[in-house]
């Protein structure tokens, strides 16, 4: 079965929509499974920059049929604007499917979303507050309103009258603010509807049928690794699971579906919003990162938090994700650096931990057990193959791939797609 899935191994934002786009020309079908428009997949082609966040970054090129799977949640408003962001940029949109079981996200889950964080004070999760935890939670307690839904006004209106009753108390009760009402809210979601109603389809079919017939599947993940609900640094994550499983669920296909598992992965480590990150570095050295590595989110704007590469995040990575390769990033962000460092092992009370620790305590007060090894300090924005990487930039991937335990096979040197090592060893 010619799939492949590409996921992010570490807090996202590992550059993926790069990748997407170095894999477009092999692809027929490129299907986002899970997560929302919390992502936000930066994509370079030629002189023009997309920041995509719902849309698959395959939407891009003509030849690809975009897919919007049924573990994805959809904001219909946000969506719409998106096509039409890219349609006024002259990229067709009418070639995209989407699934009638994907969620969707109502006005009153963005609302929740930024009431529970302003309520969590100090306990933040630092989310993109645009209602995806909130909806995933009405998904999970089979309350959900889901595409489909908005096919039928009947049914449609059945549903939202369910929820504000329960949230209409939530908002007044709790949180003190205005109800929501529903006229207004029906008349804008079934105004969505018209649009969106020929691009609703089976999509599970679709995808099959593309794998039937020898069709290249690409399987788009968003978020990372620890971000994922049920392996990630809980409850610092999103609510769904961006892990290479999540597409089986999310898409509707087996784990047979995929022979290549490739983790993209960025040569230091960032994460966005709140929770622990043990080689965070607040220092100068994280602000370098910062600065040329250009980290301020693609979704809200927001400074990401950097730090040294995490070999037990990576190795953790690797065995969830059945990696059979890694696509390294950003490796030209570390040319600042006269020394690297690299996280081996965690230390905590006196136990030094190689694998991800079973306990959130323990992961919360890690201390990193760092290697350090000599920087090249050189530009290396211009090397295409293996040889053109100085020494220790050639050693310092071989020591990554050697802790993590997968085969790094590319490095991207630059964010232009043409900024790339192919590796042959
Ligand atoms: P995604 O969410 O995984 O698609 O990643 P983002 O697009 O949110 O963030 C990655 C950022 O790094 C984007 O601004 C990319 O243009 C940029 N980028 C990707 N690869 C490289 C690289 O190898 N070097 C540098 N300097 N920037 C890169
Ligand atoms: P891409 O696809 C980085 C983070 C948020 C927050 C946590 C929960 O671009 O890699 P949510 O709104 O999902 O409930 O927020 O997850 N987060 C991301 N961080 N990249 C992303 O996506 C993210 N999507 C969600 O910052 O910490
Ligand atoms: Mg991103």
């Amino acid at each position: 079965m010619p799939g492949i899935a590409l996921v992010g191994t570490q807090w996202g934002d590992e550059g993926k929509g790069k990748i997407t786009h170095l894999m477009a020309d092999q692809m027929d079908m490129v299907v986002r499974y899970s997560g929302g428009n919390n992502a936000g997949h930066t994509v370079i082609v030629g002189s023009e920059t997309f920041k995509l966040h719902l849309l698959p970054a395959g939407i891009l090129y003509s030849h690809i049929v975009p897919v919007i799977g049924p573990g994805v949640v959809v904001d219909p408003k946000v969506l719409l604007d998106e096509m039409d962001a890219l349609e006024a940029r002259g990229v067709a949109t009418d070639r995209l499917v989407i699934s009638g079981n994907a969620h969707v996200i109502m006005p009153y889950h963005r609302e929740i979303d930024h009431l529970t964080e302003r309520r969590l004070g100090k306990m933040k999760l630092g989310t993109t507050k645009r209602g995806i935890g909130p909806c995933y939670a009405d998904k999970a307690s089979r309350i959900g309103i889901r595409v489909q839904d908005l096919l039928d006004p009947k049914i449609f209106t059945a549903k939202l009258e369910v929820n504000l009753r329960e949230k209409n108390l939530l908002l007044t009760k709790i949180y003190g603010r205005l109800p929501m009402k529903i006229d207004s809210i029906i008349e804008e979601y079934l105004g969505f509807a018209d649009r969106l109603t020929p691009l609703i389809v089976d999509s599970v079919s679709v995808v099959h049928e593309a794998l039937e017939d020898g069709k290249n599947v690409l399987f788009e993940g968003a978020q990372g690794t620890l971000l994922d609900l049920d392996h990630g640094t809980y409850p610092f994550v999103t609510s769904s699971n961006p892990i290479a499983g999540g597409l089986c669920t999310g898409a509707g296909v087996g784990p047979k579906a995929v022979d290549r598992i490739i983790g993209v992965t960025k040569a230091y480590i960032t994460r966005v919003g709140e929770g622990p990150f043990p080689t965070e570095d607040r220092g100068s050295d994280g602000l370098e990162m910062v600065q040329r590595g250009k980290e301020f989110g693609a979704t809200t704007g927001r400074q990401r938090r950097c730090g040294w590469f995490d070999a037990v995040i990576g190795r953790y990575s690797a065995r969830l994700n059945s990696l059979t390769e890694i696509f390294l990033t950003k490796l030209d962000v570390l040319s600042a650096f006269d020394s690297i460092k690299i996280c081996t092992a965690y230390q905590y009370n006196g136990q030094k931990f190689e694998n991800f620790p079973p306990h959130q305590t323990i992961f919360h007060h890690a201390e990193p057990i760092y290697e350090e090894m000599p920087g090249w300090r050189s530009d290396i924005g211009g090397a295409r193959e293996w040889d053109d990487l100085p020494e220790n930039a050639q050693n310092y991937v071989r020591r990554l791939e050697q802790l993590v335990g997968a085969p790094i096979t590319d490095i991207s040197v630059g964010p232009e797609a043409t900024e790339v090592v192919r590796r042959t060893i």
